[in-house]
C-alpha cells in the first residue's frame, strides 16, 4: 500500500485516465480514483493497471457522501482532483439535468465532505492539503476576433454544460473565501489525445472518417477553439498539487487556436498519409480519392460559442509550467494512437466497455473492508 494518496474523481475519462497514468508513474503516490462509470467512463483505459497496487478504483457517484467520507478517512488522501464530470455541450443541449446533478450537486456534496475531512486532519498535513477543481475556459462564454481569457475574465457562461461548471467553479471560490478551504481552479481548453470519447469533434472525425462516414462541421467550420495535448494539461495539473497559491485560479491552454475546420483537414491529411483511402477496406469501391471528400456541412450548434483562446501567462510565471507538444504533432500522435487501438474504439462503438467491470474489476473497496 502507496503512504501517500491522492483522491482523483472522474479518472476513468479522458482527462483522468491520462493522469492516472502520470500520477502513477512519476510518483511514489497511491491513486483512489473514484468514478461512476456513466457511458464516458471506460476502465478498459485503466487495464494495465489492475493489478497496480497504487491504483484503487472505486465505482461510485462523487455525490454520495457516505462514501466519499469514508474514502477519505480511510485513504487519507493529501489531495484530491476532482474531474468527474458530464463533459459534452451537445448532450447538455439535449438534456441538462445530469449536468447540474453531477457538475454542481456533486460537486457542493464532494466539497462539503471534503471540508470535513480537512478541518479534522492532523495539523502537519492539513497545510499542504488542496482541493483541485478542474474546470474549462468555456465558463468564459465566447470572445470575438481580438482578446484571449484571463483569469480574471467574466463568467458568462452560454451552453448549459459551461453554466453547471461556472456554477461549480463559483462554489469551489465560495468555500475558500468562506471556510477558508484550500481549493485551486484550473480552466482548461480543448483538449485532445488518447483514450477520448468519440463523441468530441477530434475522436469523431479520425473514427468517422476511419468507417467511411461523413465528418458532420457545425456552421460555417470557423468556430476557433484553442487546442491542448491532454498530456501537456496533465503536467499542468500535476505541478499545481505542490506549487500554488490557495484560492487562485489557474488557466491552462497551449495558445494553438484553430477553425474546426482546419482542424478537420488536417485529421484527414495526416490519414491520406497513415492510411491511404485505397488501403481502408471500408471506402472500397466508393470512387473517394482523399478523407476530406467525406466532410459535410451540418446545421449549426444552438448557441455555439464562436471563439475560445486562453491566456496562460499566470501559470507559467508562478509554477513554471509550459506546453510541450505542439498542435500538429499532437494530433498525428492521436490520430496512431486511434489506429493502433482498434479493440479499444470497437469496444466504444459497440458498448462492450460498458461491460469490463464485470468482466475485469471487482470492486476493490468491498476486498479492503
Ligand atoms: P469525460 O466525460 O471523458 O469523463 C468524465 C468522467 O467522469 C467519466 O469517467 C464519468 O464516468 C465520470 N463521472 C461522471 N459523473 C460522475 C459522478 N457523479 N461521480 C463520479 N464520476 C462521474 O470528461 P473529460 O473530457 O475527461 O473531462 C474531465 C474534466 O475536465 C471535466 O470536469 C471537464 O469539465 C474538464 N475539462 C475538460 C476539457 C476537455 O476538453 N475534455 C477541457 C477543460 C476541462
Ligand atoms: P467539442 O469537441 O464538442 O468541444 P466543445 O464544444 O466543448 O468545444 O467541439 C469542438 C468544436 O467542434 C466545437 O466548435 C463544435 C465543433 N464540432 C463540429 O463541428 N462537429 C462535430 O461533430 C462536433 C462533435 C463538434
Amino acid at each position: 500500500m502507496a503512504e501517500n494518496y491522492v483522491l482523483v474523481t472522474g479518472g476513468a475519462g479522458f482527462i483522468g485516465v491520462n493522469l492516472v497514468h502520470r500520477l502513477l508513474s512519476s510518483n511514489s503516490l497511491g491513486v483512489i480514483n473514484l468514478d461512476k462509470l456513466t457511458y464516458a467512463g471506460n476502465l478498459q483505459s485503466l487495464d494495465d493497471l489492475s493489478t497496480n497496487p497504487n491504483h484503487v478504483f472505486i465505482h461510485g457517484d462523487i455525490g454520495n457522501r457516505e462514501l466519499v467520507r469514508y474514502l477519505l478517512n480511510q485513504f487519507k488522501p493529501r489531495a484530491i482532483f476532482n474531474l468527474a464530470a458530464e463533459s459534452h455541450v451537445d448532450r447538455s443541449i439535449v438534456d441538462g439535468a445530469a449536468f447540474l446533478q453531477t457538475n454542481v450537486m456533486g460537486t457542493y456534496n464532494l466539497l462539503e465532505e471534503a471540508r470535513s475531512y480537512w478541518l479534522a486532519m492532523e495539523s502537519e498535513k492539513k497545510p499542504a492539503f488542496r482541493f483541485i477543481h478542474i474546470s474549462t475556459d468555456e465558463v468564459y462564454g465566447s470572445l470575438g476576433e481580438t482578446g484571449k481569457f484571463t483569469e480574471t475574465s467574466r463568467t458568462l457562461p452560454n451552453s448549459p454544460y459551461a453554466a453547471s461548471k461556472a456554477a461549480s467553479d463559483h462554489f469551489v471560490r465560495a468555500f475558500y473565501h468562506t471556510y477558508g478551504f484550500p481549493t485551486v481552479t484550473t480552466n482548461c481548453s480543448n483538449n485532445y489525445g488518447p483514450y477520448q470519447f468519440p463523441e468530441k469533434l477530434i475522436p469523431l472525425i479520425i473514427n468517422n472518417a476511419l468507417d467511411g462516414k461523413s465528418l458532420p462541421v457545425y456552421g460555417d467550420g470557423a468556430n476557433v477553439r484553442d487546442w491542448i495535448y491532454v498530456e501537456d494539461h496533465c503536467a499542468a495539473l500535476e505541478m499545481i498539487m505542490d506549487k500554488n497559491r490557495p484560492g487562485e485560479i489557474y488557466n491552462i491552454g497551449a495558445s494553438d487556436e484553430r477553425k474546426n475546420i482546419d482542424v478537420v483537414r488536417m485529421i484527414c491529411s495526416i490519414l491520406d498519409e497513415l492510411k491511404p483511402v485505397w488501403t481502408n477496406e471500408k471506402l472500397a469501391g466508393r470512387g473517394l480519392k482523399q478523407y476530406s471528400d467525406l466532410i459535410f456541412f451540418v446545421p449549426d450548434r444552438p448557441g455555439h460559442d464562436r471563439r475560445y483562446a486562453i491566456d496562460s501567462t499566470k501559470i507559467k510565471r508562478e509554477i513554471g509550467w509550459n506546453m510541450e507538444v505542439n498542435f500538429e504533432d499532437g494530433l498525428k500522435k492521436t490520430v496512431q494512437w486511434y489506429l493502433d487501438h482498434p479493440e479499444w474504439v470497437s469496444n466504444v462503438k459497440s458498448g462492450e466497455y460498458l461491460n469490463w467491470i464485470h468482466k475485469n474489476y471487482s470492486w476493490r473497496l468491498e476486498e479492503k473492508k
